[in-house]
Parts: C-alpha cells; structure tokens; sequence
C-alpha cells in the first residue's frame, strides 16, 4: 500500500517553543576542558573559547544551554569557580570522579554565553549546597543592589549584572549515583521552601523543578506538593507560580537499528504522562486557570548507551547513522508536543554524549548533528497538523513497555510553518532497506527544497577523516509522488 502523509499548514497546532533546541554543557569528560574551553590552542580566542565550537553554536543558532550538570552540580560550590583563577581551590570531583580545577566557571560560562548569543541555564545544587549558597549565586549573577554578592561580581569584573533566567531546583535527585539522594517527600519539601526563597530574592527568575522521567511516582509526588497556588510573602499573584517547568530525562539507544530508531517514541508516551500529571496537580490543588501551568524542561534527551560509553571515561559515544534517525525521531516528538515542551536540551553539546567533537586540530560533526541543524534552522514557529498513514514496524522496541502503548510507523512524521510562511515537513525512514513512495497530500506545486541525511548504511559514522553520512540538497516539483529514501531524514521545504 502506498503511504499517506497529509499535512494541513493552515491548521495551527501550538508556537514551537525555540528552547526545544537548547543545549547542555557539564564539567564532565571533555565537554568543558578541551571542548568548550581549550586554553593555547590555536583555535582558541582570548579568553580560551575555542572558536571552532563557538561557530558550531552559531550555526545551531544554540537558544539556551544548560550548566554546570547534571550530576557535577551535586557537589559543586560556585565560588570556587570565581574570582582571581590562581586563587581558585582545585576540589574533588564526586560524580565522575575526577579533579574539579574550577578554572572555568560562572564569570567565563556566561561570558561565554554572551560571545555565542545564547542563555544560560543554571542547575543548583540540592546535594552538598545550601539554600544560602543557591541565593548568594542568584544575587552575584541577578542583582543590581549595592549588596555582598552583587558587588563581588563588580569586584571580578562584571558591572552589569547577567540576569541568569533560567534556574534548576537540583539534578535527578531521585536517582542513586546521586551525592545527596533523597527521597520524594524530602525532595518535594527541600524544593518547594528553596523556590520561595528564590523568587523572593528575584521574582523574574524561572524555576524548573526535578522531575525523573516523566511516568514515575517521583514525578506524580513533587508536581503534587509544588505546582500549588500558595503565594505567602509573594503578593497574592494569580497570574504568577513558582515553577515555571518540570523537568524529566530520557535517554535511548539499542544495538538493534529499528529499536534504536523508534525508541523515541517512548518520550512522545513520557511527555503526555508528564502533561497529565501537571494538569492532575493543577486540578487537586485548585490552581485558577489564570495561573499558567508548567511546561515540559526535557533538560536531557538523546542517545545514550552508559554501558557502551561510560559517563567516568568521558561517554564519548560514536554515532551512527541509525542514531542520527533516532535523533531527529527525538526532534520530531518535541515538534508534536510542542503544546507542553518549554525547553528541551540534547545532551551533551561537545564531546560529551555529542554531535560535535573536538580534536587538538578541529571538529568532527557526527553523523547526529545533520538532524540537530536542519530541524533548528528550519522547524521553527508553529507546529501544524499532518497525519501518516503507512505500514508499521512491529518488532522489539526499547523501551519494552512502548510496544501497544505508541505506534511505530515507518515514516515518523512532524511539520511545521515558520513566520516567513515556509512550511517544513519532516520525515524519518526508519526501514534500513525499503524507500517508500508516499503521496504528500497539502504539499504545494512548484519548488520544493529538499534536504536529506543520508549515508552508505545505518552504521555509518562521521570520524576524523572518513564523514559518510551528511546532508544532500536538491528539489521536487511537488506533483506526483515522493520517494523518502531508506534509512533517512528528509525535509520538504515550501512556501505556503
Ligand atoms: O548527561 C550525562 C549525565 O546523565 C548527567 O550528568 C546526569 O544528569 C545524567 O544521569
């Protein structure tokens, strides 16, 4: 039977939010030295930024990236990360075991940040830090008060303050690697009181609360406890609430190609649990609607297999092109369920479980980062409806559970409409050996572009000196019917 994707651009589904493309970059392996910070390299600025990754971020047109961990954050203090860099205390490091030489911290990321034009996005630390130490870093970073840690700030350098917006109530402080591990009812405590406190200290900020997953009894108990309407000491706002976003981490990956390729979609099945366990909390604790409800922070997504690249060895996983379908089946969900995502950031953005990685001498692009680019360049604005109608891919999945829960068609399927009136219709072929001619019903005649991530097999892989998998361009007519080539990502582009 012949495939049918049909797509409507006049029907508006939900604005694409563009912190679905953020970013994430952790003091682990060589994400920050040796990745983002290279100091005497040649490719470095004067500030030890390699310019290499900063043009890389650019061309991602990177919205946000988040810092300084994930778990690292667990036993970070941020002031030895500030100030005079002789002077900065070289610490152990607990979560990847390693030394933390604080040479690179809070002054140089959101200096960083600035050269790149992206926001920051900043984790607490819920393990070994204290309520105090998570105001005092709001203050050097937001104030503007002739206060301790504001003129700190000043006295390092920095007049202006940053306005960090962005703020994490912890990371995955449900899970056991974690230092400081707690349980729901002590998490959920720890957070509600710590947000009160932040948004008292700085009402503009945005606190993103630790969710696990997104299906789990954690989550279903801190949104409990935290989404409410309980603003002692905050004015009395109906309009304002103190989590601003829930945030849930998946990875997926299988040495099989096809459940590699579909196991995304267990995020699609995670985010509608997480929409309907926020809108649970919003009805239980009789939140008025005027209050708007949190959205999604799916602050850690991609593919990750922590057997095959261990986090302690710096998780530095080669991908293939199998994985590069599985990433923009990732995207894919994002531009479905844009209506509760608020923010999504692969992880990580450099060296890290990453599309871009650093040599002394260069950059290798994965074969993951072709998807990453072409859906931040171009699925941006609304999402729109479109339907796929098509044969379904009915082996293992992983994870196990998805199998009668999320439907796995061979072509996995999303579109969007952006402010310049271009609709994007983006396609993943997840069969390794069957292209599919699909009747596009809503395309219009005329020129569309075409761009297509392809390569020789689904193990293909992008190394230093061998790129098998990139992106071809080239055009369609529109009329007819359209072949999306085995194992692809192709996006018709058009002007509606
Ligand atoms: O991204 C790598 C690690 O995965 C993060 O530090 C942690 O939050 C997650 O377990």
């Amino acid at each position: 039977d012949t495939p049918v994707i049909s797509i409507n651009p006049a029907h508006r589904v939900a604005k694409i939010n563009d912190n679905v493309y953020g970013g994430f970059a952790e003091h682990m392996g060589r994400c920050i030295y040796g990745g983002i910070y290279d100091p005497g390299n040649p490719l470095s600025d004067e500030n030890g930024f390699r310019k290499d990754v900063i043009e890389a971020f650019k061309e991602l047109n990177c919205p946000v990236v988040r810092y300084p961990g994930g778990n690292f954050v667990a036993t970070y203090h941020w002031l030895d990360g500030v100030g005079p860099k002789d002077q900065r205390p070289p610490r152990p490091e607990l979560a990847w075991i390693g030394v933390e030489s604080n040479e690179f911290g809070t002054d140089e990321f959101l200096k960083w940040c600035e050269v790149v034009g992206t926001e920051p996005y900043f984790a607490l630390n819920f393990g070994t830090g204290t309520l105090d130490e998570a105001l005092a870093w709001v203050e050097y970073c937001n104030s503007s008060k002739n206060t301790y840690y504001a003129n700190l700030r000043r006295k390092n350098g920095r007049e202006e303050p940053y306005n960090v917006k962005y703020w994490a109530l912890g990371n995955e402080m449900w899970g056991p690697w974690q230092v400081g591990q707690m349980t729901k009812e002590d998490y959920a405590k720890k957070a509600y009181q710590w947000a009160k406190a932040l948004k008292l200290l700085d009402p503009s900020i945005q606190l993103i609360l630790c969710g696990q997953d997104g299906t789990s009894s954690w989550d279903a108990y801190v949104l409990k406890e935290c989404v409410k309407w309980d603003v002692h000491g905050l004015g009395g706002s109906t309009t304002a609430s103190l989590i601003a976003m829930h945030s849930i981490h998946i990875y997926t990956a299988s040495a099989a190609h096809l459940a590699n390729a579909t196991a995304p979609r267990s995020a699609e099945r995670a985010i509608e649990v997480t929409a309907a366990l926020i809108d649970l909390a919003r009805i239980e604790n009789n939140v008025p609607p005027s209050v708007p409800a949190p959205s999604i922070c799916f602050d850690e997504w991609n593919v990750w297999d922590p057997v095959r690249a261990p986090g302690e060895a710096g998780a530095e996983e080669k991908y293939t092109l199998s994985d590069a379908l599985a990433v923009a089946a990732w995207l894919n969900v994002f531009v479905r369920q844009a209506r509760r995502v608020g923010m999504a950031n692969v992880a990580q953005s450099v060296n890290v479980i990453s599309p871009l990685m650093t040599t002394k001498t260069g950059l290798v692009k994965q074969t993951t980062w072709w998807p990453l680019l072409l859906f931040s360049r171009f699925m941006r604005g609304h999402t729109v409806a479109a339907h796929v109608a098509c044969g379904e891919y009915e082996g293992e999945t992983a994870p196990r559970w998805m199998r009668g829960t999320v439907a796995t068609p061979w072509l996995d399927v999303s579109a969007a409409v952006g402010e310049d009136g271009w609709v994007t219709l983006a396609v993943v072929n997840v069969h390794a050996e069957r292209a599919f001619e699909t009747d596009v019903q809503g395309v219009k005649e005329g020129v569309v572009k075409v761009y297509t991530v392809e390569g020789p097999g689904v193990d293909a892989v992008n190394v230093e000196g061998k790129e098998e998998v990139g992106v071809r361009e080239s055009e369609w007519d529109g009329r007819g019917k359209f072949t999306f080539p085995k194992a692809s990502v192709t996006l018709l582009r058009w002007k509606a």
